[in-house]
């Protein structure tokens, strides 16, 4: 505002000289009382409405390059102006009160929904908040196919993943590698039939499960449908765990699926709707209809457990960043699930199983100095980004290869990579972990 005051006056000083001079004048010159009066009274009025007109003439300049952002301001004031001036000049007030509702008009409509966020502070104007509920079956599904691998057409390339991360974890096509989570391919098929008839699922009675958790929330009960499963699979996956899938040491009764609804992923119940249209639309199948969907989501979680939708854009780009690297170490970990497979000391939720427990501090010059090591690390930092961007270089025994994703490469910013590795490479067996920053 302070500049749009200097350029102002900058461009119209001379008018505002003349002014403030024939003020003054009118001060020494006029005698009668009234009439002086009158005179200042209206030379006040024509600075003001001077002023303003060179405010907004300076707003005009300053944005011609910004899609008129400012116009409707500008327009305002040289309304406002138009109506002082009728005071100013009483023969024309008619005609300047008419020009005024003119402008007063095109700046109702050029600036409806836009100029109050820039008088607020001008933040750029925000993406339009996607409106899941009123999409055809078909563009939910390019949404849900955003989320769970970050574009459409995306699902057969390999590495690629979005916000929603089940490719870290889950294979969706026939025939594709699935050992560390079921293969997705035939899910809707399978969710009402196979999983809600296996006596272990206990439909009906959420009490007689040996599962870590019974009920997604006390009283939520179990799937009575495919849907109803597919939901609860999503929000309690520790409610019911496929045969041989849950983590390592528990007999399949915890799930290492996060609950997808919860941080770090977070997605909210019309997002789920978008990646569940997806499951059924890809297979050539009718999907429920939203409601349908965020109705069964309901049923498994409470009202206070539901993420807003967030209003930036639900499906970042194909190369959106699992983690920026502005984050701390922990929140990085978490978010590139690091800690579904890995137990890593001093990282709270990090007690995977899937990999080894990576206290590579100690664990690293081990494998550098192994016989079958073949990869090109020579110190400990190279060797944890290199077991990161390319896990296959060498694999741990008795670990299975193939099962630590390789997309981190491209997943992760150069500053995360770094703050993993500063972290890892500190972490020893038997001592305290390092601090987390
Ligand atoms: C960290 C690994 C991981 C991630 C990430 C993950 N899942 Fe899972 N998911 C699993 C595992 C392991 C199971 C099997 C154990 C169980 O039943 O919970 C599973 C089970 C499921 C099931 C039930 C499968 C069946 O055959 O009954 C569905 C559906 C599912 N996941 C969908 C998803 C979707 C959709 C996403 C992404 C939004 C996702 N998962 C993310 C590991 C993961
Ligand atoms: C889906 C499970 C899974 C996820 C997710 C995963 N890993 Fe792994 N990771 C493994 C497995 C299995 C191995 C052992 C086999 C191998 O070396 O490839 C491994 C090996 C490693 C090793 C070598 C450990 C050693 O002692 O030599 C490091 C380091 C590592 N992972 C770091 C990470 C980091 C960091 C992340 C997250 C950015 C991550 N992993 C995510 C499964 C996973």
């Amino acid at each position: 505002m302070g500049d749009l005051i200097n350029e102002a006056i900058s461009i119209g000083w001379p008018l505002l000289a003349l002014l403030a001079g024939l003020l003054v004048y009118s001060q020494v010159s006029i005698s009668d009382p009234a009439a002086k009066k009158r005179a200042t009274f209206k030379l006040f009025i024509g600075i003001i409405a001077a002023f303003m007109l060179l405010v907004a003439i300076a707003h005009y300049k300053n944005s011609f390059y910004e899609a008129n952002r400012m116009l409707p301001v500008s327009l305002v004031l040289i309304t406002s102006m138009c109506f002082m001036m009728g005071i100013y000049f009483p023969n024309q007030a008619a005609l300047l009160k008419i020009g005024g509702f003119m402008f007063f008009v095109a700046a109702g409509l050029s600036g409806y929904g836009n100029w109050l966020p820039q008088v607020e502070g001008g933040f750029p104007p925000k993406e339009e908040k996607i409106q899941f509920e009123s999409m055809t079956a078909q563009q939910l599904a390019d949404e849900g196919e955003k989320i769970i691998f970050g574009g459409i057409g995306q699902n057969k390339v390999q590495g690629a993943i979005g916000k929603g991360q089940c490719p870290l974890c889950h294979a969706f096509h026939k025939g594709m590698l699935g050992e560390r989570a079921p293969n997705l391919d035939g899910i809707p098929e399978r969710a009402g039939k196979e999983r809600l008839e296996d006596p272990k699922y206990s439909k009906g009675k959420p009490a007689g499960r040996d599962y870590a958790q019974k009920e997604a929330f006390p009283g939520a009960g179990t799937a009575e449908n495919g849907q109803e499963y597919i939901a609860e699979s999503h929000s309690c996956p520790s409610c019911y765990v496929v045969a041989g899938f849950g983590v390592k040491g528990t007999n399949d009764k915890e799930s290492p699926m996060p609950a997808i609804h919860k941080p770090p992923i977070s997605l909210s119940l019309p997002e789920l709707a978008a990646v569940d249209t997806w499951l059924y639309i890809r297979e050539g199948r009718d999907s429920p209809t939203y409601d349908e969907i965020v109705k069964s989501y309901e049923k498994f979680i409470p009202e206070a457990d539901r993420p807003k939708q967030q209003d930036d854009k639900a499906a970042g780009p194909p190369s959106a960043l699992l983690a920026d690297g502005t984050e701390p170490v922990d929140q990085i970990l978490a978010k590139a699930q690091c800690v579904s497979c890995h137990t890593i000391p001093g990282i709270p939720g990090a007690v995977g199983t899937i990999g080894p427990k990576l206290e590579e501090g100690t664990n690293a010059p081990l494998r550098i100095k192994d016989k079958d090591y073949k990869g090109t690390a020579k110190t400990v930092p190279d060797y944890i980004m290199e077991s990161i961007v390319s896990p296959s270089a060498y694999v741990v025994k008795p670990f299975p290869d193939n099962t630590m994703p390789k997309v981190f490469g491209q997943k992760l910013s150069a500053g995360a990579l770094k703050k993993i590795v500063d972290y890892l490479s500190q972490v020893k067996a038997g001592s305290p972990p390092p601090k987390i920053s």
